[in-house]
């Protein structure tokens, strides 16, 4: 009964909030990534693809939502310099994991363009002022945290990318507020539990 509502409601928000599709033109595989079990994983292929697209300058990504580093170490691929955040705690979504900083930051050390900080993006946006050319926001799926955060990265880099559009309706929902009230582009790829794309 509660899969069938949920269902129900995700059939409903792509409805209402309806996001056109992306289409990749071609896909590649990263030279550089992680072994790690990641409800990212496939998204990997269509980020030179989004890259190029958009024609997005490859300076400085940021990442609001690491946990294990899957997908920072994709970009790390792209950019010269991979910001990270992370309370990395996990949440209610991912799973409430205890403190695993030092066991992503030891993963991670061969790839010497990420950096990571163990912050809560809330403290984060109060003091960064820089523009990023890129970013990602991947951090508890519910909408007031993904449209402050999500609008905070789309001020501050030109093209946003969001997961789970797909398998959380309110980070959809989040997603197409975003872009309604910055006036921006909104693009969705369906696959791989979702990815909004603002630029
Ligand atoms: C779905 S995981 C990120 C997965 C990752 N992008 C990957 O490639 O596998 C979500 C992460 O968001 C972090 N998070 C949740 N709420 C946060 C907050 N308020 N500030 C910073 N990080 C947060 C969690 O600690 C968790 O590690």
């Amino acid at each position: 009964m509660r899969n069938l509502k949920s269902q129900l409601k995700k059939l409903f928000f792509r409805k209402k909030f309806y996001l056109k599709t992306y289409k990749p033109l071609k896909k590649t595989v990263p030279e550089k990534t992680i072994q790690l079990t990641s409800a990212w994983k496939g998204l990997e292929l269509i980020i030179e693809d989004i890259l190029n697209q958009f024609n997005i300058d490859k300076g400085n990504c940021i990442e609001f939502g690491v946990e294990y580093g899957f997908s920072a170490v994709v970009f790390s691929n792209y950019f010269k310099k991979v910001t990270g955040v992370d309370t990395f705690i996990g949440d209610k979504h991912s799973a409430h994991k205890g403190d695993h900083y030092d066991q992503t930051k030891k993963a991670l050390n061969e790839f010497k363009n990420i950096e990571l900080f163990k912050s809560d993006y809330r403290d984060w946006i109060q003091k960064d002022t820089n523009q990023y050319d890129f970013a990602h926001v991947d951090i508890v799926h519910d909408y007031k945290e993904t449209y402050e955060c999500g609008l905070w990265a789309v001020r501050h880099s030109k093209c946003c990318i969001f997961h789970d559009t797909e398998s959380f309706p309110e980070v959809r929902r989040a997603v197409f507020d975003i872009a309604k009230n910055t006036g921006k582009e909104v693009y969705n790829y369906p696959y791989h539990n979702g990815l909004g794309i603002i630029v």
